[in-house]
């Protein structure tokens, strides 16, 4: 059925992978209409052959999809910790590592003693790699600062790359990430700084979107993160958890007591957790580069997702110790693989469901109308493409706020040549 359509741009010319719903919804040989950076029409490119366009764009073939989210991702930081890795080759294992002052707090001096302009070059550098590859929002966390300054430091750090780069950035405050070096035989001590200190602060300051917290054995117990989200909640600051990751734990149930826009890993998740996630409509984040990484065998209860109608979403989870990765698109091969996952729900995770995570879900995600025009043009017949290459290997041509965006790899100031 034609359409009256005035728009500022009409993307016609390929395959549209709408996930509408966190499905394909595929719409063959489709068109998108743009005005003032957001969708206003999507649908058959016949049915806008009447449009007024101030301009068209013929993509020649290939599909569309949404912009990809990696909605977690702790990206700032100084070091690295391919020491580690090779440590725990030799038989150490991440606990083990982490109780000898390595691990986490090994980043942290390395990330104190970087300058905040050493950290976002650094980050800058990993994320235009995830950026050429169709990554159109991204968040980051802190939590590899571990005191008062450090933790801010890192969050304006965030901010800023967000102001330089052509990618949203939610900015996550991870202050209970580990016990930092100083609260060793105090770790209520610290909980009681992010509470009375930090959170107020970076409230007044704008710096964070959402709190996470770890909630494991090696880092924080459930009460003490309680305390942090209660906290946080008074500051109108939603939260986040990494939880069930190394071990069974009371995560999943703090996480869904405190309607957590999301909990992260879940491998040791269970059943129960499972049902009370979903009543509280929390998403789950899969995050399959920490488990390749760490050699992980316990893998998260991906049928218990299915059957309780948990959101699933898929992220790099990029970080210096357990998952240098910054190919969004190779986790959604190692989600398939790894965990079982279909490449339609894969790529569910790294844009509706990812986009719900970051509590986005209005906005972005999926091309319809009202949302932001993110989209990614793919030389690729069908969308599970996107989870079969290994890897980033594939050319995109990525339209953000509405127009076309320069590869930073290789955009202005870059030397490509
Ligand atoms: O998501 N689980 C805790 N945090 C990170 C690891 C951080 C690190 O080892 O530096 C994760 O896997
Ligand atoms: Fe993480």
């Amino acid at each position: 059925m034609a359409v009256e359509l005035d728009c500022d741009s009409l993307w016609y010319g390929a395959d549209v992978v709408t996930m509408r719903d966190g499905r394909y919804s595929l719409i063959e040989d489709g068109a998108i209409a743009v005005k003032n950076g957001a969708i206003v029409w999507v649908g058959r490119r016949q049915d806008a052959a009447g449009a007024r366009a101030a301009r068209r764009i013929d993509f020649g073939g290939g599909i569309v999809t949404p912009g990809l989210i990696d909605c977690h991702t702790h990206l700032v930081f100084g070091g690295d910790r391919s020491e580690e890795f090779e440590q725990r080759l030799n038989g150490l294992s991440y606990a083990q590592i982490a109780a000898q002052g390595g691990g986490i707090l090994s980043t942290v001096r390395a990330t104190r003693a970087a300058s905040a302009g050493e950290l976002a070059e650094s980050a800058r550098r990993r994320i235009v790699r995830l950026l050429a590859e169709g990554v159109t929002t991204l968040e980051i966390k802190s939590g590899y600062g571990l005191d008062e300054q450090s933790e801010l430091r890192m969050l304006q750090v965030i901010r800023a790359l967000a102001e330089q780069l052509p990618v949203e950035i939610h900015a996550t405050c991870l202050a209970a990430h580990a016990v930092p070096p100083e609260y060793r035989d105090d770790p209520d001590g610290w909980i009681e700084v992010i509470c009375r200190r930090l959170l107020p602060r970076i409230k007044a300051g704008g710096l964070a979107d959402s709190v996470d917290a770890f909630c494991e054995h090696l880092a924080f117990s459930a009460d003490q993160v309680g305390r942090v989200f209660a906290c946080a909640r008074q500051h109108g600051l939603p939260v986040r958890l990494h939880a069930a990751q190394l071990s069974f734990s009371d995560g999943c149930r703090l996480a869904a007591r405190f309607r957590a826009l999301s909990a992260d890993h879940l491998e040791y998740a269970s059943e129960d957790d499972v049902r009370e996630l979903a009543a509280q409509g929390t998403v789950a984040v899969l995050l399959p580069g920490a488990f390749y990484l760490l050699r992980e065998t316990q893998r998260p209860p991906i049928d218990a997702f299915r059957r309780h109608g948990v959101p699933m979403a898929l992220a790099s989870d990029a970080n210096p110790g357990t998952s240098p990765a910054l190919s969004l698109r190779l986790m959604l091969n190692m989600g398939c693989t790894l965990f079982g996952m279909t490449p339609e729900e894969a790529l569910a995770g790294v844009t509706l469901h990812a986009a719900r995570a970051l509590g986005l879900a209005q906005t972005h995600g999926s091309l319809e109308p009202g949302k932001v025009a993110n989209f990614v043009h793919w030389p690729l017949s069908r969308p599970a493409g996107l989870a079969y290459w290994l890897g980033g290997q594939l050319p995109c041509q990525v339209v953000y706020h509405g127009e076309m965006r320069q590869d930073p790899l290789f955009g202005a100031g870059e030397g490509a040549g």
